[in-house]
């Protein structure tokens, strides 16, 4: 195995470089190596400063995260780190790329920092359930004001090098090449007389007025992050900080440290960071299917879900053409658009210039000729079988050979929308969310078939427009709105036994959801969901309490916020409970002779949860998703389930299935039975003691 750490002489300057691809992730060999380094050059007197750079695309991108699982081995960070922080002449870290976690952390280790001028600084340890556990807590507001430093690490987000150097953290952003511009740096340094400059040895900045802003903080993330336990841990560290000397700090932020990884928090958010990376890689698909260009794409229909499309790409670069029947719907799309970006130039996130370059990106036109040079067509019109298919046998006449044809459908069968194309094996189903150009989720339909390279396709312009990809098969509602079924169900017979919409969502809100059911659907609009059951009657349960609370909104006109009620009324905008509602419910259930079992904050999650991850094994069982993981990303990333707590599957074991198998069974005799019967492959492994994550490793195998 190739030196992951090396070290070449520029005369009196050593230069230490890490080289541990592909992001130069921390685990043992790289500290092995960086201690043998840094205590062969502390022996060596004419070594007289020392450079720190990484190698690759970027500098150290933090602790190896595989390394939680399996325990930190010897030496550790804070051994490691000490040694370059005692180092009796000047280091200076080197930073390209991404610095993040103990990447930043080692660059505070440092004497000095010196930044190519596109290199950016994160410690994004609260989004993996942790806290800087190298020193961060404690070395970042000594060099940084509290403040700044706080919303460094609770916000996680990167800061960009010039940034950085005038909140202290940088001493000089580099124009030129790095490496040479460090070495200059640290001969000015070593002209100047200068020595190392400890950064433990510095006071905390900002610490008389700690008291106040930690309390702030603490009831920010009381309330923006609700139910974690690494936030408020990360202020106690940061308050040591301030409180103790350096040493002492360092210890409590190393006793929270050590035990952060081991919460189902830490796990889960651990979990989702390889599931998010696992998306792309689908079984027996290797290397060598190689995604076809996309240089230009094609979108049919100019509406909501057309628009927001087009944005996507229009961000990425990549010039749409739009094609609608009607020139009004073409002019109300791009107007729409144009509103949709001159927000974000109100907003300051972009300017005036990139407006017109994204709008110049757009064009659109009545004649689907225009869609002769797209390498991708989008067909992004309502839910209707006929008009798709009537959409799909003319796109299938003007696409050049080798477009890829996806349809934006969220519920029919894209094989029936296939077939009336000569070429279905350059048809997928590309599922994106509402709004498009917001929403992270794209569900990639993978139809019977759909070839591997315009699968490949796919998910490589997922990853171009900033996605994230999860590949489906064909079945009604896919992954996502499939177990949303019975989620919704649920939640909507909890209202008819008694509990009122306000409790159902705050159950669900309280437990984690970004935002309740109930009021997501007053929010989409509350006949969406019911005019799609509508279209499939008759295959619908024979229930006469199935969804009745949403037909009743629909019968009523009350359609959500668009109409100023639904599940809630809106005065002023503010969603408040609406007794007439309730009290309709009410009537209903009792000319249903629903029994009123007011089911309690408890009950109503697990009814709602525990439907929608019986729902997730039958789909895993049926091969709709590939991985239990899949179902995971597709929740956190595109429906508000709690990043925190993993997914519905990561959840369900959390939970442990046995006991899940066991409530499903009590609310087969205490509920509607139909709806009650655990998936065959929930039942096996929660007999065998097993679990989603253990099924994925033998799936995988
Ligand atoms: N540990 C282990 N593997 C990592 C890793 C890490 N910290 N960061 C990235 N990788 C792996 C990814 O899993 C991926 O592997 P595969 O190719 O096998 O899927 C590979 O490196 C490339 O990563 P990306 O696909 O994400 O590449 P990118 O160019 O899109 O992004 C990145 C690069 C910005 C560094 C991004 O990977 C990232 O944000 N990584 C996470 C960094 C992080 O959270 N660091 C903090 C760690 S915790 C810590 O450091 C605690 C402490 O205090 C000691």
């Amino acid at each position: 195995m190739a030196e992951v750490v090396r070290t070449e002489r520029e005369g009196e300057i050593a230069v230490v470089t890490i080289d541990a691809p592909p992001v130069n992730a921390i685990n043992q060999a790289v500290r092995a190596g960086l201690q043998q380094a840094f205590a062969a050059l502390r022996a060596d007197p004419t070594v007289k400063a020392v450079v720190l750079v990484c190698a690759g695309k970027t500098f150290v991108a933090g602790a190896d995260i595989k390394e939680f699982d399996t325990g930190i081995g010897a030496p550790g960070y804070h051994e490691v780190y000490r040694l370059i922080e005692d180092s009796p002449v000047p280091v200076i870290a080197a930073v390209h790329g991404t610095a993040l976690g103990g990447g930043t952390e080692l660059a505070l280790a440092c004497h000095y920092r010196v930044a190519d001028k596109g290199a950016r600084f994160g410690l994004p340890e609260l989004s993996l359930g942790i806290i800087p556990g190298a020193g961060g807590t404690q070395r970042l507001p000594r060099l940084m004001p509290l403040e700044a430093a706080l919303d460094m690490m609770i916000s996680g987000k990167p800061t960009v090098a010039a940034k950085a150097a005038e909140q202290g953290l940088v001493d000089r952003v580099i124009d030129s090449e790095l490496r040479s511009g460090a070495i200059a740096y640290a001969r000015e340094l070593l002209a100047q007389g200068k020595g190392p400059r400890r950064t433990r040895e510095q006071a905390v900045q900002g610490a008389d007025k700690a008291a106040e802003l930690l309390a702030a903080k603490r009831a920010q993330v009381a309330k923006t992050m609700r139910n974690r336990v690494s936030p408020p841990a990360l202020l106690d560290a940061v308050e040591a900080a301030v409180k103790l000397p350096f040493d002492d700090g360092l210890k409590v932020e190393q006793a929270k440290s050590d035990e952060l990884p081991l919460t189902t928090e830490s796990k889960a958010l651990r979990h989702l960071f390889f599931a998010e990376r696992d998306v792309s890689r689908i079984p027996g698909l290797g290397k060598e299917v190689k995604p076809r260009n996309v240089a230009a794409v094609g979108i049919v229909g100019a509406g909501t879900m057309g628009g927001g499309i087009s944005m996507c790409f229009a961000n990425a670069g990549i010039p749409v053409t739009i094609v609608d029947a009607a020139q009004a719907n073409l002019d109300r799309g791009l107007a729409t658009i144009r509103k949709n970006y001159q927000r974000s130039v109100t907003r300051g996130s972009m300017s005036e210039a990139q407006l017109e370059q994204r709008m110049a990106l757009i064009s659109g036109s009545l004649d689907y000729a225009a869609l002769s040079t797209a390498d991708l067509i989008i067909e992004a019109v309502f839910e209707n079988m006929a008009l798709k298919k009537e959409i799909f046998a003319k796109l299938d006449k003007v696409a050049k050979p080798g477009a890829i044809l996806g349809t934006n459908t969220s519920t029919l069968d894209i094989d029936e929308i296939a077939a009336v194309t000569g070429r279905a094996s350059d048809v997928l189903g590309l599922h994106f969310f509402s709004p498009a150009n917001v929403m992270q989720l794209l569900e990639i339909v993978q139809c019977a078939k759909t070839s591997p390279d315009v699968l490949v396709t796919a998910l490589d312009v997922a990853k171009k427009i900033k996605k994230t990809g999860v590949v489906a098969k064909v079945c009604y509602g896919f992954i996502g709105n499939r177990m949303m079924d019975p989620y919704g169900r649920e939640a909507e017979r909890c209202v008819l036994e008694g509990a009122t919409p306000a409790e159902v969502d705050g159950a669900l809100e309280k437990w984690g959801m970004a935002m309740g059911i109930l009021a997501v659907y007053d929010m989409a609009g509350i006949d969406i969901g019911h005019l799609t059951r509508e279209a499939r009657k008759e295959l619908l349960p024979k229930d006469p309490s199935f969804y009745r609370p949403t037909a009743l909104l629909t019968e009523k006109g009350w359609l959500g916020q668009k109409t100023g009620r639904g599940y809630y009324t809106y005065p002023e905008g503010k969603r408040t409970p609406d007794a007439e509602s309730i009290a309709m419910f009410a009537a209903e259930a009792k000319r249903l002779a629903i029994p009123q079992r007011k089911p309690d904050a408890t009950e109503i999650v697990e009814r709602c949860l525990y439907g929608m991850i019986n729902e997730g094994a039958l789909l895993l069982e049926e091969g709709i998703a590939l991985r239990a993981s899949d179902i995971d990303v597709v929740y956190t990333a595109g429906y508000g389930f709690p990043r925190y707590r993993g997914g519905p599957m990561f959840y369900a074991d959390s939970v442990g299935l046995a006991k899940i198998v066991a409530r499903i069974e009590e609310f087969a005799k205490t509920l509607d039975p139909q709806y009650w019967q655990p998936a065959p492959l929930l039942k096996k492994l929660a007999a065998a003691g097993s679990s989603f994550a253990e099924y994925q490793k033998q799936q995988t195998k």
